[in-house]
């Protein structure tokens, strides 16, 4: 079976609208047809000042918002990126074959870094991307399901792919985005231009999946619309119009354009109540789930104790193959 393979950062007590819309929603379609591995990248999550104290709590949550959006730890692979020591191994052989000039050209790379102050930056967010890389190589995956905003990391995965194969001789997979365009880029619903992330400078434009549903509700009453009165799907013209009429069909499985003549007529309250009650009816049964599986821990854990070992043993077998493709000389 063909493999896929994705990940979401422990950085945040919950995951957002645009990170399940635009891709944790996909794990779970393609779990039916793939052999998937899905991870919380602990890794990444220090590439910026962390809070020790809450990054293992973090790390248990965000594995019970994956149960409980329907991952199935029956059919698909969950583990933690530091249990598997071999990610970070390949991470180095991959590093010795990037360009520095390639890798300072990473958008990611430059809007996180100018954040801190260039010269505040870790290392270890710039070499974020290579660490991508290795997470997705070790596993020699077919399809890793993203949003925008990771396109131009798998980018560079693919090229480092190619370029260890053609130099070393053939040894990775060469994996492919999977990235559904409708839903890949979610909007702040404040600045329906930027999209939806945990770190805009205000959190009135941020969706959280585990917030109080009233809250939530209550940002989508005050999302940004236009000044126009008419409802159509236009994200060029009409942004934020089109994120909530884009959110809405998601969420509820009603085809934009049945939604869009539905409101002729009806004006911008109308869309907003309707899309904060399809909020609230996914939001609810939702929050008790992820309660419930953060009530047991012991079972997270041995769910991603099954996890890390299947995980170790297909990184660990692609390792060895690097290993001697480069000519480290074996242990005895
Ligand atoms: P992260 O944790 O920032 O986000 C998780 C996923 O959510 C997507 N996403 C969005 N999609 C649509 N609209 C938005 N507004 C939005 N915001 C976030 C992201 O594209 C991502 O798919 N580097 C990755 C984590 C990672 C990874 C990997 C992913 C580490 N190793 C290997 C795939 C394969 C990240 O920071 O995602």
């Amino acid at each position: 079976r063909a493999r896929v393979l994705s990940g979401i950062q422990p950085t945040s007590d919950s995951f957002h609208l645009g990170n399940y819309l635009g891709a944790v929603r996909q794990w779970v379609a393609l779990q039916e047809d793939f052999e998937a591995y899905y991870f919380i990248p602990d890794m990444h999550a220090i590439t910026v000042p962390h809070d020790p104290k809450t990054l293992a709590e973090r790390t248990r949550r965000s594995v019970a918002q994956l149960l409980a959006v329907g991952v199935d730890p029956e059919r698909s692979t969950i583990y933690v990126q530091s249990h598997i020591p071999e990610i970070a191994e390949l991470t180095w052989v991959l590093q010795c074959i990037t360009g520095f000039g390639e890798a300072s050209r990473m958008t990611q790379f430059k809007d996180k870094s100018a954040k801190q102050g260039v010269d505040a930056a870790g290392v270890g967010l710039f070499t974020y991307p290579i660490l991508m890389a290795a997470d997705i190589l070790a596993f020699q995956v077919d399809r890793v399901p993203v949003g925008e905003d990771q396109r131009q990391h798998l980018e560079l995965t693919r090229d480092l792919a190619q370029r260890f194969n053609s130099r070393f001789g053939k040894t990775f997979k060469i994996p492919q985005a999977h990235i559904v365009k409708e839903f890949a880029k979610i909007y702040d619903l404040q600045n329906p231009t930027a999209k939806m992330s945990k770190s805009a400078e205000t959190d009135k434009g941020l969706i959280n999946l585990l917030d109080e549903p009233k809250k939530s509700a209550k940002k989508i009453r005050s999302a940004v619309t236009d000044t126009d009165t008419e409802i159509r799907f236009d994200p060029e013209n009409k942004p934020g119009v089109s994120n909530l009429l884009t959110i809405q069909s998601a969420l509820s499985g009603t085809p934009i354009d049945v939604l869009v003549d539905k409101y002729q007529g009806k004006g911008y309250g109308d869309l907003k109540v309707d899309t904060a009650d399809v909020l609230t009816e996914f939001v609810t049964p939702l929050r008790g789930r992820v309660a419930e599986y953060m009530d047991d821990p012991a079972e997270l854990d041995a769910i991603l104790a099954r996890g890390a070992e299947r995980a170790r043993s297909v990184a660990s077998s692609t390792l060895r193959s690097v290993y001697d493709k480069v000519g480290f000389l074996p242990p005895r």
